[in-house]
């Protein structure tokens, strides 16, 4: 079984906490992208849904579903989006496609958060998946001084603009112990968007596809 069958049968299986009439938050990626395209095929089931970026709205759209401004849709019950990493307490990493401020955004606006991915993902410590963060472009030598002091080895996201017009550091080498505290401190430096640490509000569900079928974590 490919990795990418393994993200559509965490896809699939996130269909069950679909109920009629939904507004649905829609995460970013490629296992985003399957949740999508699975949810083409019970489109009429649910009223509307609110994109976590421009990628999976334009997607959204290309198959007919309704796509909400978060400020008109209000608040939310479910968010499904994949993961760049997450531990057995669902804290997770998220950010390798750029999008973690509006995932974080919609993931805040949302009463339960299913996060799917493949096994691979699931990690006993955070922080091996270098960790993205979204910083004001004239910050970004600032945080990524204050980065190193931190530990990390912090790297620039080549050609990368994020949907707010930001940059993105990936930052390297850091072993996240305490991803809740870590999360909070790395928000605190000035002209930090935010961080691609989801533990504050961490997933409430976590959907993993295996070769021996999905497992489920809450
Ligand atoms: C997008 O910015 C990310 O947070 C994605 O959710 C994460 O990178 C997982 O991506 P894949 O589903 O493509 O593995």
């Amino acid at each position: 079984m490919s990795q990418d069958a393994m993200k559509k049968a965490a896809a699939e299986a996130a269909l069950a906490f679909v109920e009629p009439g939904m507004i649905i938050g829609i995460g970013t990626g490629s296992t985003a992208n399957h949740f999508i395209d699975l949810l083409a095929g019970i489109k009429g089931k649910i009223d509307a849904t609110v994109a976590s970026s421009i990628a999976s709205a334009e997607r959204l759209k290309s198959h007919g579903i309704r796509v909400l401004d978060l400020n008109e849709a209000g608040q939310l019950s479910l968010y499904v989006d994949g993961a760049d990493e997450s531990t057995e307490h669902l804290h997770l990493v998220k950010g390798g496609g750029g999008a973690l401020t509006r995932e974080k955004i919609v993931a805040g606006a949302s009463d339960k958060f299913v996060c799917i991915a493949d096994d691979s993902k699931l990690v006993r410590t955070l922080g091996k998946f270098p960790l993205p963060i979204e910083v004001i472009p004239m910050a970004r030598a600032l945080v990524a001084r204050e980065m190193v002091k931190m530990g990390g080895n912090p790297v620039l996201r080549q050609g990368f603009t994020t949907d707010n017009g930001n940059v993105i550091l990936d930052i390297h080498n850091l072993t996240i112990m305490n991803p809740v505290e870590m999360e909070d401190r790395i928000n605190r430096i000035p002209g930090v968007v935010t961080n691609g640490l989801f533990a504050i509000r961490p997933a409430d569900v976590l959907i993993l596809g295996g070769v021996g079928g999905v497992q489920t974590l809450i």
